[in-house]
């Protein structure tokens, strides 16, 4: 009897040691996922002003939509980076099941988004990334190809010669770097190819305007405007139109953004000669989301197609 006594009690023990580590396991695998087996995402957008950004919100939201078990949690850091820095503090904060960020600018969201990776919160960037590496998952294009694309078509526009003004997006944001050193690398196969200036307009088409004026005025010949994005261009244009300088002139932009009001319309209508599609990444991103949520494998690298738009095929693209 006395010696049975503990070798009953042992397995006791051991049954209620393995219950708990059961326990733990389950609420470790099912972090965040409640009761209702719902996900939480924290949603940190760069900004929603550009008409760019509201695509991709309403492409992410539309196929969100489609799961019923995800809950969207949608913060808007107004183009600040300390904003975004507190609303994915926020986020962390609250625990959410994975974190979609398209960031401001590189340099000042890498910290936190390092923070939120290393807790264990999934991370997906979306389109702007930032420096280094310290995500599950980064979706977008790929910039220095659509520079280069862009390049070459200005060279192939111009004839192998000319003077170019080039409009720069956000210097600290990654498609600003990346689609500046693209163009770079390709008209440098040109020496008759000159950039009379380079100015920032921050990806906004007012500051577009101004700077292309700005520049249009200090350089008599200017014959080939390459704006980082489609808003910026279509600032040039308006620039441009308003000096009398438009004629014999060729805007490029990028975006291709469908509907009335987007880029591929400007170029159907003879505002823009180019633009290069920039896919909003808003389905992809949630599509990745249900693959990490359900404990499956992602790249960590999703890079989806471009496309050149011209008066030729712009059709398309306007109501896709
Ligand atoms: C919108 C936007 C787009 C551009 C992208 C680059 O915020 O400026 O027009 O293609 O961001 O990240």
């Amino acid at each position: 009897m006395i010696i049975k006594e503990p070798v009953r009690r042992l397995p006791g023990i051991s049954v209620a040691i393995f219950t708990v580590a059961l326990a733990l396991l389950a609420v470790a695998c099912n972090r965040g996922g409640d009761a209702q087996g719902k996900f939480v995402i924290g949603f940190s957008q760069a900004n929603k002003a550009e008409p760019w950004r509201t695509w991709m919100d309403d492409s992410l939201m539309k196929e969100a939509a489609k799961h019923p078990k995800l809950e969207i949690r949608y913060a808007d850091a107004q183009q600040d980076n300390s904003k975004q820095v507190a609303d994915v503090e926020n986020f962390l904060r609250q625990r959410v099941d994975l974190l979609i960020i398209s960031p401001n600018e590189a340099r000042p969201l890498t910290g936190i988004v390092k923070r939120v990776y290393e807790s264990g919160i999934p991370v997906i960037v979306l389109d702007r990334s930032i420096e280094g590496d310290t995500y599950t998952t980064f979706i977008g294009a790929d910039n220095r190809e659509i520079g280069r694309a862009a390049g070459d078509y200005a060279a192939q526009l111009l004839g192998s010669k000319g003077s170019v003004v080039e409009i720069k997006g956000l210097p600290g944001s990654t498609p600003a770097i990346d689609r500046s050193e693209g163009f770079h690398e390709a008209i440098a196969k040109f020496p008759g190819i000159k950039i009379v200036a380079d100015p920032v307009a921050d990806w906004l088409r007012d500051k577009g305007r101004e700077q292309a004026e700005a520049a249009l005025r200090a350089n008599e010949k200017v014959d080939l405007i390459y704006g980082h994005n489609d808003p910026m261009a279509m600032g040039a244009y308006l620039a441009a139109t308003a000096m009398n300088r438009a004629a014999g002139l060729k805007i490029i932009g990028i975006d291709g953004l469908p509907g009335a009001e987007g880029g591929a319309k400007a170029v159907a209508d003879g505002k823009l000669d180019a633009t290069f599609l920039y896919p909003n990444c808003g389905r992809e991103a949630i599509e990745t989301a249900v693959k990490i949520l359900n404990k499956e494998q992602t790249p960590k690298k999703i890079t989806l197609p471009t496309a050149r738009i011209t008066r030729e095929n712009a059709a398309q693209y306007i109501n896709p």
